[in-house]
């Protein structure tokens, strides 16, 4: 392995990725603001050949534990169908009119997972995942808006985005897909190889396949507040723990058996004020919320190796977290894939490093503690990192 660690973010260098800007300028004027269409952003456009090839995005579309879309257009009509689907299909689709979309390619290849580590001046909390679509001359998902940023970045080919910010967001009636009844784009550009489009949330946005290309999607993750509470509060469910049972000792005889009186009323309102919710609970909620695997998910268990050669060969080559490994820290916590554990007093800086830059060199596995090394070790045998023996 080469190198195991993602580039450090540096908020004041000026990046190609947003045409000479800093990413403390990129936030300060365009993040959440208004797009931004960066030609020759990412000049290295082989990069993404590996993972953005039609071979490569056919054979992801065929699994059943990676998500794909196909949309055909006729005229104004759209279809979508889900993945995943049959070889056959796909090979025997028409020459025009389809776009394929599979989501979640960085957690199928490190290529296309270093390209969402480029957005490294971004919380990890906040990105989502990296879709990438493949499209025949005229293909395209239609006018919409999303509810999250997105970078677009086309990988090969062109594609002609027409964009631009609109009141009227009234929806198509009829159609399978979030399409807009009025589009009012103030913007067209036609993007190749290279060139980079950020769109806030709520842009209207449509890009149609020029030629065949290839277009990769970076996506944060912006939950709705609905969402998380619901979320929270099936947490909440699992960990509430109160004692007693209800009570009524001194009952008198009823006239009216049908009332909820307010005595009960009181108990019940009593017990249940003893259900807190702390800055410490909301906490744990969020690192373990934030962590947890998408459903399709799995995560493929390494032959068993003894932790003294685990350490050996940590020491001599670092390590990874696997792709699908989602790791963050708060203060006093870290979270690893949806579970939390207290950040160990020594070692700290490292976890801490490796959540943020996904990997350790070698060097920095050198001089672990034994608890150190024993916990990486059981991340390990779950799948969690990847070493090289
Ligand atoms: C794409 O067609 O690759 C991107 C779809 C989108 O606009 O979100
Ligand atoms: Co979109």
């Amino acid at each position: 392995m080469s190198t195991v660690e993602s580039p450090r973010a540096r908020p004041g260098t000026r990046l190609a990725l947003f045409g000479g800007r800093s990413p403390a300028t990129f936030l300060a004027r365009y993040w959440q603001r208004r797009s931004l269409l960066v030609r020759s952003a990412w000049p290295a456009v082989d990069e993404l050949a590996a993972f953005a090839s039609r071979e490569r995005l056919f054979t992801l579309a065929l699994r059943d534990d990676v998500e794909s879309r196909l949309v055909t257009r006729s005229g104004m009509r759209y279809e979508l169908a889900h993945g995943p689907f049959r070889r056959r299909h796909l090979e025997r689709l028409p020459p025009r009119d389809w776009t394929l979309l599979v989501s979640g390619v960085n957690l199928e290849d490190r290529a296309a997972d270093r390209v969402l580590r480029r957005f490294a001046f971004l919380p990890w909390a906040r990105l989502d995942d990296l879709m990438v679509s493949i499209a025949a001359p005229g293909g395209g998902v239609g006018p919409h808006v999303d509810s999250y940023d997105v970078f677009l970045l086309q990988a090969a080919g062109r594609r002609r985005w027409r964009y631009g910010r609109q009141r009227d967001l009234t929806l198509r009636n009829g159609v399978p897909l979030k399409l807009l009844e009025r589009f009012a784009p103030t913007h067209s550009e036609t993007l190749a190889p290279g060139d980079l489009l950020y769109l806030p949330p709520g842009y209207a946005h449509d890009g149609v396949a020029v030629d065949t290309c290839v277009t990769c999607s970076i996506g944060f993750r912006a939950p709705l507040f609905q969402e998380l509470a619901e979320a929270f509060l099936d947490d909440l469910r699992d960990r509430v723990a109160l004692d007693g049972r209800y009570a009524d000792p001194g009952l008198r005889p009823r006239s009216h058996p049908g009332e909820i009186d307010a005595a009960m009323r009181r108990q019940v309102a009593a017990a249940l004020k003893r259900v807190r919710i702390d800055g410490a609970m909301i906490a744990s909620f969020l690192g373990r919320w934030l962590t947890e695997p998408k459903p399709l998910i799995h995560f493929t268990v390494p032959p068993r190796t003894r932790r003294v050669d685990f350490a050996q060969r940590i020491a001599r080559s670092g390590l990874a977290l696997d792709l699908r490994t989602q790791m963050l820290y708060d203060r006093t916590t870290l979270y690893v894939n949806g579970e939390a554990m207290a950040m160990p007093q020594t070692d700290a800086s490292t976890l801490r490093r490796l959540a943020d830059r996904r990997g350790l060199a070698a060097r920095a596995c050198r001089d672990l503690a034994p608890a150190t090394i024993a916990l990486l070790h059981g991340w390990h045998r779950h799948g969690y990192l990847e070493t090289t023996p």
